[in-house]
């Protein structure tokens, strides 16, 4: 039997409407499946663009070498743009930082530590996890860049609210168990006494019930749905061999205990669409990404320690003072600049952009975050805690502790210790580094106890308000319109791009989308001559 695809089409759209059409056409290649429709279309600047039209590529001068300057300089290199770029630090990647031993961290204080990490230990500083649906995952397979599972979520690790008056830390599992069981017996008790009937049909009760006794695992109508505690709670002793079933963890606590901890708040975390599981991470490090794209683009064009020191709009083009790396004034010129730097270091940068500029470049709020990492002698939490990887969450002012998500089952391993934000942040920035490290362990054994002070080998920590020429984690702004629409749109032959331009503010992906925009912006500009 032979079939046109046409004709099979039609029979597909026939019996199984629409949706099965556009599926079947996704699987032929004919339709853009659903995953690729959500992102914001690319085309990178070719140089074929430029013999058709009978233009030349320019020359662009890109202001920082985070990920949004990278990837500006990545794209528009394509099509053969002259692209310079100026980074202050000694290094690419801007917040992309990830800290190994030996590596120098200095702060606006003056103060230096030395991170005292082991061979394969390391530290991502600034970010640490990828979304599927992230543009992130697009660089890292074109760059090269290996990827692994980030785990974001784990039922194995804790919940810790000490201000609700928790006294021990609870497994996310046992604590899902709980609020899932307890929930379940509520709804079905009302459901069942008809105290929902104006919403539910005799048929959606029953299936209702039905999915509540699997979901909370609760008992029968006889038993009043009760909800009793059960495996998903976690066991004090596992399922072994021979006539060891297990001791199921208990005791159970009591509902409104449950409701007391808080700890159901903790799920929609990961209902976040930035930060549902699966999520990634480069293999040995998050600088992996700046890396390659600094090897892309070529580590000429790529002058490090360069701080900006002016930025002058021209009638026909761009001036850039900075300070060399001999402290050395230098100018550069350009056709087009695209400063892809922190809103608030900009500000601080003499320009002649305009008031309405100036404004707009100071309005966003900037956010204090930071981390500490802790290097330990043992995996105490892999052995002695059977967690491998994930986070857990806390209501101390450490906030989070995550497990590392490689190097499982090897000798030594680094967690983090805190990664916080706001006031916690700053109460931690405060101290010196040999401070910090003593508060993030007496807050950590209290989850963990005396191994998490006995078993450090080494720990560095990172402020981001407090480092030289980033001078903060990320900004938000009051509204996206005016200054936020203002800075989307060139001011004179300078360009901006950052993730503080985009919709997904600290995350690379807004920094990558917002280089992608601004090089369509800048493409389009030389094409329209
Ligand atoms: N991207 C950062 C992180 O995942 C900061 C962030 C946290 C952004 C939560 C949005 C939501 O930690």
């Amino acid at each position: 039997m032979s079939y046109s695809r046409r004709g099979f089409l039609t029979a597909v759209g026939a019996t199984g409407g629409a949706g099965a059409l556009l599926a079947t056409m996704g699987a032929l290649g004919l339709a853009p499946t659903a995953e690729a429709a959500t992102r914001t279309p690319f085309v990178p600047p070719q140089p074929s663009d430029f013999s058709l039209t009978g233009r030349a590529a320019k020359k662009v001068v890109i202001l920082g070498a985070g990920v949004a300057g990278l990837a500006t300089a990545y794209e528009l290199g394509k099509a053969g743009y002259d692209c310079t770029i100026l980074e202050a630090l000694d290094r690419v990647g801007g917040r992309n930082w990830t800290i190994r031993g030996g590596d120098r961290i200095t702060e606006l204080d003056g103060s230096t530590q030395i991170a005292r990490f082991s061979d394969g230990i390391y530290m991502n500083a600034g970010p640490a996890r990828l979304a599927q649906w992230m543009v992130t995952m697009d660089y890292c397979r074109e760059l090269g860049v290996p990827l692994e599972v980030f785990t974001n979520s784990n039922a194995q690790a804790y919940i810790f609210n000490a201000s609700a008056g928790m006294t021990a830390p609870v497994r996310w599992r046992t604590a899902k168990a709980d609020v899932y069981g307890y929930i379940s017996e509520l709804l079905s008790t009302a459901t069942d006494s008809g105290a929902l009937d104006a919403k539910l049909t005799a048929q959606d009760k029953e299936r209702l019930i039905t999915f509540l006794r699997n979901f909370g695992s609760i008992g029968t109508k006889a038993s009043g749905y009760a909800y009793t505690g059960n495996e998903h709670r976690g066991y004090s002793v596992d399922p072994g061999a021979g006539e060891q079933p297990g001791t199921i963890l208990g005791p159970v606590p009591s509902l409104s205990e449950v409701l007391a901890s808080g700890v159901g708040q903790r799920f929609s975390f990961e209902f976040g669409y930035d930060q549902a599981m699966l999520m990634f991470q480069p293999v040995g490090g998050m600088d992996s990404i700046p890396k390659a794209f600094a090897e892309a683009v070529g580590k000429h064009k790529i002058q490090l320690r360069s701080k900006v020191t002016k930025i002058t709009d021209l009638a026909n083009g761009v001036e850039v003072e900075y300070l060399d790396k001999h402290g050395k004034t230098r100018t550069i010129k350009a056709d087009l600049c695209v400063a892809a730097m922190p809103p608030h270091i900009l500000a601080k940068t003499p320009h002649n952009l305009g008031p309405d500029v100036q404004a707009a470049l100071s309005t966003p709020t900037v956010t204090s975050s930071g981390k500490i990492g802790l290097e330990y002698r043992r995996r105490w939490w892999e052995t002695d805690e059977n967690i491998y990887g994930g986070i857990t969450n806390t209501d101390l002012d450490l906030s989070v502790v995550w497990y590392p998500s490689y190097g499982y089952g090897t000798r030594r391993g680094l967690v983090i210790g805190y990664y916080n934000n706001g006031a916690s942040q700053d109460s931690y920035a405060a101290l010196s580094h040999p401070e910090r490290e003593k508060r993030a362990v007496e807050q950590g054994m209290k989850i963990h106890g005396a191994k998490y002070r006995d078993e450090l080998a080494a720990s560095a920590s990172v402020s981001w308000k407090l480092q030289p020429h980033i001078e903060g984690a990320w900004v938000s702004w009051p509204s996206r319109t005016g200054g936020y629409q203002l800075l989307n749109k060139p001011a004179g032959h300078v360009h901006f791009a950052g993730d503080w331009l985009s919709y997904m503010i600290a995350w690379q992906a807004g920094a990558l989308e917002s280089a992608r925009k601004t090089v369509s912006d800048i493409h389009q500009r030389v094409l329209a001559g």
